[in-house]
């Protein structure tokens, strides 16, 4: 299964990550993850891109990329791969398929979640994440057992830098601007499924285990 997971902040990629991983198995590749370690680290990666996670602006396209194809180079995605949060502009997108292409191993489908503004807003604001093995709670809907400890691995829950108001806002003018335009770059292609990602997590489970059985995957 190769998979594209694309939609505006806090529209549950990653959470819906975190269930085909523990039911699939196959590998979930996020850029977001991946920055955010290496910030935590201070490598030398870390330090180009914090200020732009920082603001809620797009990391550069090449830095991305760089890191995207080394990952998909480890073994493990020849089963196949769920990216979330990449690619996120045209150019991003055009770059991946002439990779997957010379690859042989092109995309099954880009799921698309539709959520309204209001509602994005307030799960992120009320999102908690591990930053150690980036489980994803809310204090809302989705509370962990012990108060701001992950039920996983117990490591002390964080609010990431960029989930506060005024940052949440121009995420979403980046996602508008730049990314939003995939949208119709895979339609074009016949790769796009919508899913209804206002209803709640199990509901948006049912959508993709619906979606896996049409397709045959
Ligand atoms: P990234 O980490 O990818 O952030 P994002 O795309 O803004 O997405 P989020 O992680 O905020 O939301 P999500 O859709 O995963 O929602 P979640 O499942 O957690 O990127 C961060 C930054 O890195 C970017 O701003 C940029 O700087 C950089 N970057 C990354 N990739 C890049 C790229 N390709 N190019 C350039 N720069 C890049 O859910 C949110 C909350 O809602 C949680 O609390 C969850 O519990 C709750 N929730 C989820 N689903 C539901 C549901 N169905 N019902 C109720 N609650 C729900
Ligand atoms: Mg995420």
């Amino acid at each position: 299964m190769r998979l594209v997971l694309v939609g505006p902040p806090g529209c549950g990629k990653g959470t819906l990550s975190a269930f085909i991983v523990s039911k699939y198995g196959i590998p979930h590749i996020s850029t977001g993850d991946i920055f955010r370690e290496h910030r935590t680290k201070k490598s030398e990666l870390g330090q180009k891109i914090a200020s732009y996670i920082d603001k809620g602006e797009l990391v550069p396209d090449e830095l991305v990329l760089d890191v995207v194809f080394d990952r998909l180079a480890q073994p493990d995605c020849a089963k196949g791969f769920i990216f979330d949060g990449f690619p996120r502009t045209i150019a991003q997108a055009e770059a991946l398929q002439e990779r997957l292409a010379k690859a042989g191993m092109p995309l099954d489908a880009v799921l698309s979640f539709s959520v309204p503004d209001e509602v994005l807003v307030r799960r992120l604001v009320t999102r908690r994440v591990c930053p150690s093995c980036n489980a994803v709670y809310n204090t809302e809907k989705k509370p962990p057992q012990v108060e701001n400890t992950c039920d996983h691995c117990q490591h002390e829950l964080v609010h990431r830098a960029d989930d506060h108001e005024e940052v949440i806002q121009s995420r979403l003018d980046v996602y508008r601007r730049s990314t939003a335009p995939l949208l119709d770059y895979y339609q074009g292609q016949k790769l796009l499924v919508n899913l209804d990602g206002s209803r709640g997590s199990h509901e948006v489970e049912k959508q993709f285990e619906h979606f896996v059985a049409e397709r045959g995957l």
